[in-house]
């Protein structure tokens, strides 16, 4: 297959590339394009074959189920079948955005979709290609992050050609996503209200909304039966192809540690990759972040970076789990291999 490329400005929208898009969802085929976290790989959320088309190109395992897009807030009335009145708390707070909603589904949504369970993720997306494509697809999107199996996310089209040329229909090249690690996602089936991925829109603020959340043990590192609740938690994840080391603590002793591991794996001949938050240009390969939300931004990308660059050792500096810091460290955790406190 030859996957064609659209070229799309995500500030306002060419209506003819959109459409072209749309028909190729129509038609059954996938279209990876970007939302305001990752790219996305989509596919006709209620057309079950086309749904199918999406695990076979990721490689993804038949029991994860995908995130279902909507372009307005209404079309949650179609999909699923009851709405608890903290669902619409949430949406009329953080819709459009990257919030994912997990509600009791509808018989509308086919058992493909959700990986076979009696739930249903959804969520409206703000980036305008996102929109404009469910638009005009007239049908809910599902989408996975547009990555191959077990890598990094996309933040780039050049990632997800990297990845699935000649394995989708089209690419929708947006632009880099401005928020660079996927969507929080919450679930509203329990009595208590549960975070199962922690993203952008944080803790914090959920709490302020609703209330009372409970966070998924296993983001607090803790084994748990409840990992059927959201089967992605048990996978790998976000891997790039180095060793990446994850070292927390104190700022002044997390820089030791980094200058002893640069030279210990230095003098076995191994090439090292640092990234820090305000930190030193310890390697040639160090790349330096100012904020946590620079940090989102481009870690996938710093990862794929490294993995061109054939480095061996990437040393990440670990940073504080609040704010949006629980969702990078949530994915440095998944990524890394070994974890040090200095
Ligand atoms: O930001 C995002 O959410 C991106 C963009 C494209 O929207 N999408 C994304 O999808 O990250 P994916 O498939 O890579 O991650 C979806 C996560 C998985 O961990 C999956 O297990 C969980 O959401 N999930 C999906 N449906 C679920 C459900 N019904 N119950 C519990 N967890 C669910
Ligand atoms: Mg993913």
């Amino acid at each position: 297959m030859r996957t064609v490329i659209l070229k799309i400005n995500a500030k306002k929208p060419q209506i003819s590339g959109i459409r072209r898009a749309a028909s190729i969802i129509r038609r059954g085929n996938l279209v990876a394009f970007p939302t305001e976290t990752v790219y996305g790989l989509g596919a006709d959320a209620l057309n079950a074959k086309a749904v199918k088309k999406i695990f076979v190109a990721k490689g993804r395992p038949a029991d994860n189920p995908l995130i279902v897009h909507v372009s307005d807030k209404e079309s949650v009335n179609d999909l699923a079948g009851d709405i608890p009145q903290l669902a619409e708390k949430l949406i009329s707070r953080f819709w459009p955005g990257p919030l994912t909603i997990v509600l009791k589904k509808s018989k509308t949504v086919p058992k493909i979709t959700t990986g076979g369970l009696d739930t249903v993720a959804i969520r409206m997306p703000k980036n305008k290609i996102a929109q404009a494509l469910i638009r005009e697809a007239g049908t809910p999107i599902a989408a996975p992050s547009a990555n191959f199996f077990g890598r990094p996310s996309p933040t780039l089209a050049k990632h997800v050609l990297d990845d699935l040329d000649g394995r989708i229909s089209a690419i929708i090249d947006g632009g880099q996503t401005r928020i660079g690690i996927e969507s929080t996602v919450i679930d509203l089936t329990r009595k208590t209200p549960m975070l199962l991925r922690p993203g952008r829109v944080t803790l914090e603020e959920l709490q302020s909304a609703i209330g009372r959340v409970d966070v998924h043990p296993i983001l607090k590192g803790k084994k748990s039966a409840l990992v059927h609740r959201s089967p992605g938690m048990k996978y790998k994840h976000y891997s790039p192809d180095a060793h990446v080391i994850l070292i927390e603590g104190q700022s002044a002793l997390v820089h030791k540690k980094i200058l002893k591991l640069v030279q210990q794996f230095g003098k076995q001949g191994k090439k090292v990759g640092v990234i820090t938050i305000r930190g030193d240009k310890y390697t040639k390969n160090t790349r330096r972040v100012r904020t946590d939300s620079e940090f989102a931004a481009n870690l996938f990308k710093i990862f794929r970076e490294c993995d061109s660059k054939k480095i061996d050792v990437i040393l990440v500096q670990g940073i504080p789990r609040k704010g949006i810091g629980l969702g990078i460290m949530n994915r440095l955790s998944k990524a890394a291999r070994t974890k040090i406190m200095a």
